[in-house]
């Protein structure tokens, strides 16, 4: 790096050429990193999801549509991510699946090193994350790269590694994320890549408006009175030993992430489950009042997963339905809006801010969890 004055210029030292500057814009202000009138970020960060979902739907629709193209002609997808970030790229599988009735592989990017036997130089690698920085995911984009794969990727931080790696960058725009377990950008990453699975199936503007509609409804859902509702049920469960949580389709996978959220800040052991799956060992494990959520979305998957719900009530489970209705099933329903194919996006809300109230009222700290870090860059 040579300073001269006020200009830095830098230089690659082995070609001894002058490197380009890239210029970023980033728009978080200072405010955005204070808790303001919340006791933790990690409050604050849920109740901003009033405004980011919206913000992040104002994409570039080009690059968008790009990214959609790049997707069409690709020999193989693959969505990497950790963490949260993975369970968002499996929701995404299911969503590409549906929406666009296109495949497109998820893989941990712990995992992805197995994978590498299948890439050409025309494989696609989109990673996602809040940092750009988590060590996995970085290790599985340098993989891809090796191969001569095209590189997307998906991130909150725009000066990061992974936004300098990749060929493409799409910024989901929510301003820092401080708290260790991550909400807004999970919902912010949920919502780009329902976008591109409806660019996908050349329907954009009709995902955009689902998007919009669902942005608008977790505005009015995100009330004092929700919350105090849903602080009643952490109340009530704040002693339990286990809880699990099921769904099915894109709300499969939303049922890991509400357990990652559970573990990270209330330590209550909690696992999720393909609703379809409890029959084939989990079932054995619930007793009378084991908590269980089931997310039960208002579509075809709907019947299945009360019926998964039923089972588990006859074994003397406590059911916590979200849900867009109640059912007699439910001994505690926690409403949600009916978001259609954005279903995964709201449902995960309410689930956060259980999180949240159970980390507190078991005095935990749900900004700064124990053993865990916000960006894990070691391997
Ligand atoms: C850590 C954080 C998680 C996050 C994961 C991936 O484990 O505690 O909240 O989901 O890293 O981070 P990234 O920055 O890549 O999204």
């Amino acid at each position: 790096m040579v300073v001269l004055g006020e200009k830095v210029r830098c230089i690659d030292l082995e070609t001894k050429k002058e490197i380009p500057k890239r210029t970023i814009e980033i728009h978080w202000s200072e405010k955005s990193a204070e808790k303001g009138s919340y006791a933790h970020f990690m409050m604050k960060e849920i109740m901003e999801q009033k405004t980011t979902i919206a913000e992040t739907i104002n994409q570039n629709e080009t690059v968008i549509k790009k990214v959609a193209d790049e997707i069409k002609n690709a020999f193989g997808t693959y969505l990497i991510g950790c963490g949260t970030a993975g369970k968002v790229c499996l929701t995404a599988s299911y969503l590409f699946s549906r929406v666009a009735k296109k495949h497109v592989n998820a893989v941990f990017g712990s995992e992805f090193g197995s994978h590498k036997h299948f890439l050409t130089k025309d494989s696609l690698l989109i990673a996602v994350s809040q940092s750009g920085e988590t060590a996995d995911t970085l290790e599985a984009m340098e993989i891809a790269k090796e191969k001569g794969c095209k590189l997307i990727t998906i991130v909150n931080v725009e000066s990061s590694t992974m936004a300098r790696m990749a060929d493409i960058v799409i910024p989901i725009k929510v301003g820092p994320e401080k708290a260790v377990a991550s909400t807004k950008a999970t919902t912010a990453q949920l919502t780009v890549l329902t976008q591109i699975a409806y660019a996908l199936a050349g329907k954009l503007n009709e995902g955009k408006q689902l998007l919009i509609a669902a942005a608008s409804q977790i505005n009015d859902m995100l009330n004092p009175r929700y919350e105090d509702h849903i602080k009643e049920l952490a109340e009530k469960i704040k002693g339990v030993e286990s809880m699990y949580i099921i769904g099915k389709d894109v709300n499969y996978p939303m049922a890991l992430e509400a357990a990652i959220k559970l573990q990270e800040v209330s330590y209550i052991h909690a696992e999720g489950f393909a609703g379809g799956e409890l029959k084939h060992g989990p079932i054995a494990l619930i007793t009378e009042g084991t908590p269980v959520i089931a997310i039960v979305a208002n579509d075809e998957t709907k019947k299945d997963i009360l019926s998964n719900a039923m089972e588990v009530k006859a074994r003397g489970g406590y059911i916590i339905g979200v849900s867009p209705e109640t059912s007699e099933i439910f001994d505690y329903w926690i409403k949600v809006p009916d978001a259609g194919a954005a279903s995964p996006i709201v449902n995960i809300i309410p689930i956060q801010i259980l999180a949240y109230h159970l980390s507190v009222i078991r005095q935990n700290n749900p900004d700064m969890p124990r053993n865990l870090a916000k960006s894990v860059t070691v391997k």
